[in-house]
């Protein structure tokens, strides 16, 4: 059985303060949660408070990049070591926004991808094709490619510590969710590109998160898809009651 992860991507939003008080008023929401896991992936800045206030809860604390280096001369980066002080013990990678404002590549989200690994994070990596892409027919090679190239030489024991989210670019803080078929259909991919590179036991335990416009309303069809196994929440999570709705999401619908 894959554990569902609920995580909610802040972006460029929040200070510490108003992280602090987000993580306060989160946790009784969400002390019974337990179909899920439960993750805020707050800016670097917000990082300590959100911990602070997560501690001794079952909220885990994110970051949203990493550099691979272990330390050097690289102005404005971050490194592993630093955010697991700073009390993350996930780390977001390859999300489209850092590839397409920072032109990161695939080769260099393997390069953090094997740093956090090395350094004890989780990873949670972030494949999906833009609209132009999805328009020519080339969602899968995408996804192939990034697939292929971010999870290059990798073990199956690293990979089985790896969260996947697949976020269609064109769905991301556009409104435009893929439906719950398109979705998994991309999931179901991705799932047979961990067999034929991890092996089946790997492929079927890994969990392959949805991101792009999930709210309260459409999280509970998502969910329903045999290979959809969480989400990653970015404009939704901003707001305490609507992050917690999407936690929620079972007990909304089984009422
Ligand atoms: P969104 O963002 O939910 O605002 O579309 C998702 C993400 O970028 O992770």
């Amino acid at each position: 059985m894959r554990k569902p992860v609920i995580a909610g991507n802040w972006k460029m939003f929040k200070t510490s303060g108003e992280a602090a008080s987000f993580v306060e008023k989160l946790r009784p929401l969400v002390a019974h949660s337990d179909h899920c896991e439960v993750v805020v992936a707050p800016p670097f800045t917000a990082l300590r408070a959100a911990a602070d206030a997560a501690r001794g809860s079952n909220i885990r604390i994110a970051a949203q990049d990493m550099h691979w280096a272990k330390e050097g001369a690289h102005t404005g980066d971050i490194s592993a070591a630093m955010l697991e002080d700073a009390g993350a013990t996930l780390v977001i990678l390859g999300h489209s926004e850092r590839r397409h404002d920072h032109g990161e590549t695939d080769e260099e989200v393997n390069h953090k991808l094997k740093a956090a690994l090395a350094a004890g994070l989780g990873p949670v990596v972030c494949v999906g094709e833009t609209l132009a892409e999805r328009e020519a027919g080339e969602t899968r090679s995408v996804l192939e490619r990034q697939f292929r190239q971010g999870f290059a030489a990798l073990t199956a024991a690293d990979f089985s510590r790896i969260i996947i989210a697949y976020e269609p670019v064109w769905a991301i803080g556009t409104g435009r969710t893929a439906t719950p078929e398109m979705a998994e259909e991309s999931h179901r991919f991705i799932r047979e590109l961990a067999g034929a590179g991890f092996g089946r036991t790997e492929a079927a335990a890994v969990r392959i998160l949805y991101g792009g416009s999930v709210k309260p309303e459409n999280i509970a069809g998502l969910m329903t898809e045999e290979d959809i196994d969480g989400a990653l929440v970015g404009g939704a999570s901003l707001q305490v009651e609507s992050f917690a709705a999407i936690v929620n999401y079972k007990r909304a619908t089984t009422r």
